[in-house]
């Protein structure tokens, strides 16, 4: 993909329906008793995986553009599959479906690709084995494949180590199938569909601040089949929220995005760095807020960005990074360590890659640190396969002086099709 600064920047955009909750939308209503119809869902590969993964155990899903429809099967009814589930390149997929599959009476093989068979799974595979699970996998069950022989689960108490949205609900769903209450503490603070969809669907889910507890349903009416449709992705929404800032000519809005308090860090520490951001439209859609996000260009400072935010924003951060770029100042990034465990090493590959235009900014174990306010210039730069960051590079390319030239640009498709034309669109203000 060959990109160079734009003149300006205009337009609305329909911002693509978020991942996590379209993930979630097949899994759950998957094992839910009755049919469900989901409409903007997200088409990216990541969610397709989710449901040919859910075929391939029997489930009948209909896919027509953006609306899906789940024939749910019960907790009970998902059918051994005759091959090994490929997940490509989606995390979300692989640690879900290990919570979910563990506690049924049938056995599965899981992997992905390259990338995907390189991130850790220990953080999964170990809490569901506390609880009786029988998991393998390379390297003891660190690493995909993992082959589970599903069994009956215990019930019990587990204090989260990592604040991981992914591990948190492959505990859920484990306990579905489990054999009585389930108590999570520890770092139960990360995004919450899972909670919010679970709840809407009647399982018996409470949530306070120190703890999650999860009684699996008495009844099998449970879990209710739930209808929905899923919000726009926050996490796509802020590459046009840092778009908008950095481009000299630009005003951007961004139109029914997820605006769920355990998402919007981005929101936060762009205001922080001066970003001229304004919310219209605030609504509830379902279990979830929603709101459009209009943005204009805006002089940016450096900013500090550490401690409980960060799950609220983890993938987020390739593009802060190239906020902090354009931005005067020094902004540092600690506490996110959890940026080497993504779909490439985030702290080497932002690092790396926003170096080769120019950029200042040095990596440490756990963030990073940018000497932001120097100019940029295109270049040719990687994304190693790595969705976020071949759109964080475009979105540096917008500031830059000449072309930037974006290697394997294809890899957008995981969580964003439309990327390159709706960048396409706000330079010609065409609605998209
Ligand atoms: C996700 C949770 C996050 C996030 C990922 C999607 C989810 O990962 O980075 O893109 O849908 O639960 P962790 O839960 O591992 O932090």
């Amino acid at each position: 993909m060959r990109l160079a600064m734009p003149r300006r920047l205009r337009g609305t955009i329909e911002v693509p329906g978020d991942k996590s909750i379209s993930h979630r939308s097949v899994l759950f209503n998957a094992v839910a008793e009755g049919n469900a119809v989901i409409t903007n869902f997200l088409t990216g590969a990541d969610c397709l995986s989710t449901i040919a993964c859910m075929r391939a155990m029997g489930v009948e899903v209909e896919q027509d553009g953006t609306t899906v429809r789940v024939h749910g099967r019960g907790l009970r009814g998902l059918q051994e599959p005759r091959e090994v589930l490929d997940c490509g390149n989606s995390g979300t997929t692989l640690r879900l479906l290990t919570g979910l599959l563990a506690g049924q009476d049938f056995f599965t093989i899981l992997t992905g690709d390259d990338s995907l068979r390189s991130r850790p799974m220990g953080r999964v595979v170990e809490p569901l084995r506390a609880l009786g699970a029988r998991i393998d996998g390379r390297q003891a069950g660190a690493r995909a494949p993992l082959a589970i022989r599903g069994t009956r689960l215990r019930s019990g108490e587990y204090e989260l180590p990592v604040a991981s949205a992914q591990v948190k609900s492959a505990l859920l769903l484990a306990g579905l199938t489990g054999e009585g209450q389930l108590r999570l503490t520890g770092k139960i603070a990360s995004r919450d569909h899972t909670e919010r969809m679970l709840a809407a669907m009647g399982i018996d889910i409470r949530v306070n601040r120190t703890q999650i507890i999860l009684d699996p349903p008495a009844h099998p009416v449970f879990p209710y089949p739930l209808s929905l449709r899923v919000p726009g992705d926050p996490s796509s929404a802020a590459f046009w929220w840092v778009a908008g800032s950095i481009h000299p000519d630009a005003e951007i809005t961004t139109a029914g995005v997820c605006l769920n308090p355990t998402r919007t860090g981005a929101l936060d520490v762009l205001r922080a760095m001066g970003a001229n951001l304004t919310v219209t439209n605030e609504r509830m859609e379902g279990q979830e807020p929603v709101g459009d996000v209009t943005v204009r260009s805006a002089a940016l400072g450096g900013t500090t960005i550490e401690g409980d935010i960060i799950p609220r924003l983890i993938d987020e951060i390739p593009v802060l990074a190239v906020a902090a770029a354009y931005a005067n100042g020094v902004t540092t990034v600690r506490d996110a360590s959890e940026l080497r465990s993504k779909e490439s090493d985030r702290i080497t590959t932002v690092v790396t890659e926003l170096r080769k235009l120019g950029a200042e900014l040095e990596p440490t174990t756990d963030g990073m640190v940018i000497a932001g306010g120097g100019e940029l210039h295109g270049a040719g730069v990687e994304s190693y396969g790595d969705h976020r960051l071949a759109m964080a590079m475009a979105i540096a390319s917008l500031g830059a002086e000449g072309e930037t030239v974006i290697a394997d640009a294809g890899s957008v498709a995981v969580s964003y099709p439309d990327f390159w034309a709706h960048l396409e669109g706000l330079q010609h203000e065409r609605a998209t």
